[in-house]
């Protein structure tokens, strides 16, 4: 099957990405986005191939309404979801803003776990049961493809979780989504619970399972693999990993590793992966959050070596020290940053690219002097390297 708002065998390779920067990432305190800046990572979205893209909460705001329905209009090819709350006025809010879409997603949820319910909810499990195939079978009457979310699925025993999810799926949900809301899980934890709802639930072969993995113990990532070795083959995640907390499972990350490791994972997504640096700068930009210089893919050095060692092996063979090009990412080239831990070959190198070639002494003792300024210097610019060279050709 090849369209996400039909269920999928969980014994397909396709893996759906859902990409939530637009609702979950936007939750991310400072990051509010302004119509304009939703509407540029959206469109950036939706030409990468994201096969579903969460464009916000339309209930929230009348600005959160405009959104949603604004993209639903314009997206060509992805399913546009908008999230509701297990209230019918949430529901009917949600599916008034996608019914503009092409294809258009309700995606309604309820927590599960036993906290929830007692603190926060104050229902017995039965009463959210009713709550499940009420919303789903309401969103149903709506649309035809809905999804259903139990919060805090992670800390919800698995037989009432997979009591809701059977539900659910009953009622009309065409994707199950499991979120660890608090970034609580392990992966092994998280692949044990997907693995066994869709075993213990009857109709699971009737929807797609889901991942949703918050960033709290820098797992999220981990556990969304781990989701899918265990059959899910949707996942949520965000641009830069954006998102309540320390953020949700990074969209560039997930995706980078099942195509670099495909050997370990053999599963696919949609997404033309030389999109994701700008894609990683526009959600930087219009969320106003700086991505960290080490970030995995999408970093500033995150193809970038100083090393003396590695640089030698990267001017020898590229694959010495990085296991993805640059290009596969959108990024020009790798770079050789000049530092006190540069060597003579990434030196010579650089004097080449700067026009330069210099006798044995004069290199040797331009080399020297570059150490020197390095141990000083945080930064040695191109333009400092120019001055060496010019003064010790000044002086021979
Ligand atoms: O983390 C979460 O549980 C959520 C739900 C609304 C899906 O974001
Ligand atoms: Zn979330």
């Amino acid at each position: 099957m090849s369209s996400p708002s039909e269920a999928a065998p969980s014994n397909t390779d396709r893996v759906y990405i859902f990409d939530t920067t637009l609702r979950d990432g936007e939750q991310s305190p400072g990051a509010t986005m302004t119509l304009e800046e939703k509407l540029q990572v959206a469109e950036i979205l939706d030409t990468m191939g994201v096969d579903i893209i969460e464009a916000g909460f339309p209930i929230a705001s009348n600005g959160d309404f405009e959104a949603v329905a604004t993209i639903a209009k314009r997206a060509k090819n992805a399913v546009i979801a908008g999230l509701a709350r297990a209230i019918p006025a949430d529901i009917d809010r949600a599916g008034e803003a996608v019914r503009f879409a092409k294809r258009g997603r309700i995606h309604t949820f309820v927590s599960t776990s036993p906290i929830h319910l007692a603190h926060q909810m104050k229902k017995t499990e039965d009463e959210v049961l009713e709550i499940v195939t009420k919303t789903v079978t309401q969103a149903r009457n709506l649309i035809d493809d809905v999804e259903w979310s139990g919060m805090d699925a992670t800390r919800t025993p698995i037989e009432f979780l997979a009591r809701c999810t059977e539900a659910a799926i009953k009622a009309g949900a065409t994707t199950i989504n499991i979120p660890d809301t608090v970034g609580y899980s392990t992966p092994e934890d998280y692949y044990a619970l997907i693995k066994g709802l869709i075993e213990m639930v009857p109709n699971s072969d009737q929807a797609i399972f889901s991942t949703h993995c918050h960033n709290d113990l820098g797992m999220a990532v981990a556990n969304s693999l781990a989701g899918v070795r265990a059959g899910a083959r949707q996942v949520e995640c965000t641009i830069n990993g954006l998102g309540e907390r320390a953020g949700n499972a990074a969209l560039e990350e997930v995706v980078m590793a099942l195509r670099t490791r495909a050997d370990a994972l053999p599963y696919h997504t949609n997404i033309e992966t030389t999109h994701l640096s700008r894609a990683s700068k526009v959600v930087s930009a219009a969320a106003n959050f700086p991505v960290q210089y080490n970030k995995a893919i999408v970093g500033k050095n995150a193809f970038a070596h100083e090393s003396g060692i590695h640089q030698d092996g990267m001017l020898k063979n590229a694959s010495t020290y990085e296991i993805m090009t640059p290009e596969s990412v959108g990024i020009k080239s790798t770079s050789l940053v000049m530092g006190k831990h540069s060597g003579r070959h990434a030196f010579k190198e650089k004097l080449k690219d700067l026009g330069y070639e210099l006798a044995d002494n004069q290199f040797q003792e331009t080399f020297q002097r570059f150490k020197d300024l390095a141990d000083r210097k945080k930064h040695v610019y191109d333009d400092d390297i120019i001055a060496l060279v010019d003064d010790e050709m000044g002086s021979s």
